[in-house]
Formats: C-alpha cells, sequence, structure tokens
C-alpha cells in the first residue's frame, strides 16, 4: 500500500442499468468494502449522455460530467470503469485510459468481442490490468475461472446459454407462446431491450462465444470468426415436436478445440430434456466447461440485471484497485498464440429436419436417398397429419454442417417436398 494510504480513485463512464447500480454500491457500501478488503474507493467523476437525468444514487452534482474525457484525464481518476456500451466511443476511452496506465475495468463484450486483442495487448505493454468478467455471464464467475483458476487445464469445450433474454423468451414457448407473444413479454418486463435484435439474432451470444473460446483455449477469436443464428425464425411446433421427441431447444454458444482448430458458434440446438441446460428455464444463463482432469464444471445464475453485474464489476475494481495499491507493474493475465479457427462446415451434429411432403407412396425413399447422396443417413422419421399433405419429422445421423446443408438442399428440390418447414441442430448427448 503507497504511503499506508488505502484511498484510490475510482472514474466511471456510464451511469445506466449496470453504471448506476455500481455507483450507489461504491457510495452505499464504501465501509464495508473497505473492512473486507482494506481498499477505500472513492468514486471521483461519472460521465453520462444526460447530467439532469435523475439517478438512483447520491453524490455531488459536480461530479457528473456529459464529457467522458474527462474522466479519463482526471489526475485524481487513478482507475476507469467502462460501462457505457457500444464500440464507439467506448473503444477509444478505454484505449485512452489505458494509454495514459490506467486500469480498465469493463462490462463491454461487443467491444471485448471485436477489439479484445489489441486491448489486452495494450493493456500488457503499459503493465495495467484489463478485466471484464461481467462481459460475460452477468454476475456468473466465468472470465476469472477460465483465464485464471483453469490456466493449467486443456479445456476441451465450453458451451451453454449465454444470453438470457432469448432463454426467458424460449422458456415462454415452451409454455405455450408464440414467438411474439413471449418477446413482447419479455420487452414489458426489461429482459428484452425495445430493439431486440443483437439478442434474438443471435449476436450478443456470439460476442460472448468469441470471449469465453479466446479464454479458453487461448487463441484469439475475435466476433467475426464466430457464426451465429438465432432464434427470431423458430416456431411454437418445433418447440413442441422437440418435446416430443424428448428434447428442450436452447440457444446455445459453443466453442470447441477440434484438430481442425477452434471454433466457435451460437445457434438453437435441441438438447436432451435431462441434460443440465435442458432445465435452465427464464433469464437465467449456465455454463459448462470441460476438461480431462476436472471433467465437468457448471456455472449458472443470473446472467444479467444492475444488481448481479454491479457485483462482477466491483468484484474487477477490488481487484484492480489492489494491485494499483501494490504499485506493481502487473503480469498479463493470459497470453494469446495463433492458431487455426476451423471451419463450422466440419462441425458434426445431428439435424432435425420438419417436412412438409405429399402423402404419397415412395416419398420417404426419395427423401432418404437425397440425404444420401451427402451421405448424411436418417436416424428416426415420424409422420404427422392426413390428407393430401404430411409433416415429416427427421432425425439425422451426425454428419458435417456443410454435407447436412447440402442434403437439405436437395431435399428441398424434390418435387414431393412442399417446404423444409425447420431445422434444428441437435446436440446430444454431450452438448
Ligand atoms: N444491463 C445488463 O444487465 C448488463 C449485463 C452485462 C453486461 N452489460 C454491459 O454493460 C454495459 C452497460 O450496459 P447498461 O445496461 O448499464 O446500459 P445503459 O443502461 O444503457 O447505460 C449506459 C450509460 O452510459 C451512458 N452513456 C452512453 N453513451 C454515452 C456517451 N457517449 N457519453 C456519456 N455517457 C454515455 C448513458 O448515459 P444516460 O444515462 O445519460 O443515458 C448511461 O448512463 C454494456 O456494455 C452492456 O453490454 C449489461
Amino acid at each position: 500500500m503507497r504511503n499506508g494510504d488505502p484511498t484510490v480513485g475510482i472514474g466511471i463512464l456510464g451511469a445506466g442499468t449496470v453504471g448506476g447500480t455500481l455507483v450507489r454500491r461504491l457510495v452505499d457500501d464504501r465501509e464495508a468494502i473497505q473492512a473486507k478488503t482494506g481498499i477505500d474507493l472513492h468514486v471521483r467523476r461519472i460521465a453520462v449522455r444526460d447530467p439532469a437525468k435523475p439517478r438512483a444514487f447520491h453524490v455531488p452534482a459536480e461530479l457528473v460530467t456529459d464529457d467522458p474525457g474527462l474522466v479519463v484525464d482526471d489526475p485524481d481518476v487513478q482507475l476507469v470503469v467502462e460501462v457505457m456500451g457500444g464500440k464507439d466511443p467506448a473503444g477509444s476511452l478505454v484505449h485512452a485510459a489505458l494509454e495514459a496506465g490506467k486500469p480498465v475495468v469493463t462490462a463491454n463484450k461487443e467491444l471485448i468481442a471485436a477489439h479484445g486483442a489489441e486491448l489486452i495487448a495494450l493493456a500488457e505493454r503499459r503493465g495495467v490490468p484489463l478485466l471484464f468478467e461481467a462481459a460475460v455471464g452477468g454476475g456468473i464467475p466465468i472470465i476469472r475461472p477460465l483465464a485464471e483458476t483453469l490456466a493449467g487445464e486443456q479445456i476441451e469445450r465450453v458451451a451453454g446459454i449465454v444470453n438470457g433474454t432469448t432463454n426467458y423468451i424460449l422458456t415462454r414457448m415452451g409454455d405455450g407462446d408464440d414467438y411474439a407473444d413471449a418477446l413482447a413479454e419479455a420487452q414489458a418486463l426489461g429482459y428484452a431491450e425495445p430493439d431486440p435484435t443483437a439478442d434474438v439474432s443471435g449476436a450478443d451470444a456470439a460476442a460472448k462465444a468469441a470471449i469465453l473460446a479466446s479464454l479458453a483455449f487461448g487463441t484469439w477469436v475475435g466476433s467475426d470468426a464466430v457464426p451465429f443464428e438465432g432464434i427470431d425464425r423458430l416456431r411454437r411446433e418445433d418447440i413442441e415436436f422437440a418435446r416430443f421427441l424428448g428434447y428442450e431447444v436452447k440457444l446455445l454458444a459453443i466453442a470447441t478445440r477440434t484438430a481442425a482448430g477452434v471454433c466457435a458458434r451460437v445457434h438453437p440446438a435441441m438438447i436432451p430434456a435431462g441434460h443440465p441446460l435442458a432445465s435452465i428455464r427464464a433469464a437465467t444463463n449456465a455454463i459448462f466447461i470441460t476438461g480431462p482432469s476436472v471433467d465437468e464444471l457448471l456455472f449458472a445464475g443470473p446472467g444479467a440485471g444492475g444488481e448481479p453485474t454491479a457485483t462482477a464489476v466491483l468484484g474487477d475494481v477490488i481487484d484492480a484497485a489492489r494491485e494499483i495499491l501494490a504499485g506493481a507493474v502487473v503480469a498479463p493475465r493470459i497470453r494469446f498464440s495463433p492458431g487455426e479457427i476451423a471451419d463450422f462446415g466440419g462441425v458434426a451434429t445431428k439435424w432435425y429436419v420438419r417436412l412438409e411432403v405429399e402423402d404419397e407412396p415412395g416419398v420417404l425413399a426419395q427423401i432418404a436417398a437425397a440425404f444420401g447422396e451427402e451421405q448424411v443417413s436418417i436416424k428416426s422419421v415420424w409422420q404427422e397429419g392426413e390428407g393430401s399433405g404430411a409433416t415429416l419429422l427427421i432425425i439425422t445421423h451426425r454428419a458435417a454442417e456443410a454435407r447436412q446443408r447440402s442434403a437439405v438442399e436437395s431435399v428441398r428440390a424434390l418435387d414431393v417436398v412442399r417446404s423444409v418447414a425447420a431445422t434444428l441442430r441437435v446436440e446430444s448427448p454431450e452438448v
């Protein structure tokens, strides 16, 4: 501790859902935090867009500014917390703070997934920490376990539910709602933004998958290397059919290390009803980490929300403040080595395919032949309906993504197939 003074000056960029809660906790719990950690965290400056907006915290008005540059440049600010969101100006502010030798704590998955490699390298050059526990899994400790606690494990796979909004919508659809009603309900409860695109398209989960894959395998995986599909085209029927077949539908982020390289992907998938991820309901997040020595570790809890996320940010703030007080140049917590990014087209899964077909003899033989030409074999088939048309539910054996896609295109072209109504990957049993 420098000169025995336990004070660390904090500057905060953004005081909305996460930042507002963080400021309140830093102010209200200041003594309790000092009693437990020996560190006196002192809020020096806060940047917001509109300083006149009413806030749920009480600080002297002169601490609040609409100029985020003032927060970064303030000589009394020793540590910068970025909870504004977005890539810009958050990225240039984080860059400036690190360049000035100030540790940075951020909750910004979008920024880290897009520019984490450069920012982490900059932090290393400047000898300061860049911490982002809150960027994935909200209140769930997952970044530190992956990067630090499990640094000695040869992690094979990270897979889980990392977007609470979509899990809430899927839970409601499983309870009988249509997609539009479930989304409207998620918006009314504040789980989904007025513009829900980032969540329902899978883009938010893809940013988190990129971060998890990078930390798990030590090879940087940018968000542009993560193929993603969302839940916006899912129909309630497919969730019901999945149940009938013994599965639940979840939006999964999956990162694996294969002989061909690291692969991260996000898409809805059917998982066996008995798998622990199948019972994760509403806005809860849950992430499995698999490795040869630890076998399987499950991390679960609230993946978003002001209070849980502010707790994760606060943990990082205390960690970084401890290093400021120690006065040491900080060794990097993780280093990234070059590595191959495997093509999703080579990843093998089973597929569920729902077809609307003519109900006439020989249909199944034609469909099986079309799959067979791509070396995709059919595991099971169910037929529903009567009259001139029928619904076929097909589950294939495992085959590479590229082959499954070509097979479905060949099936779509058959005269006896009225439509390919839905396709879903089946992740079983290992998920
Ligand atoms: N919400 C969650 O549950 C959650 C969970 C995990 C991670 N995160 C991440 O945490 C970050 C913050 O999320 P949030 O939900 O707290 O966002 P939010 O409620 O929209 O708050 C954003 C804050 O930043 C301020 N701000 C935005 N642009 C600014 C600018 N150019 N200059 C000055 N101030 C600016 C806003 O000011 P005004 O208040 O004046 O508008 C607001 O106080 C994001 O990166 C998000 O991905 C959020």
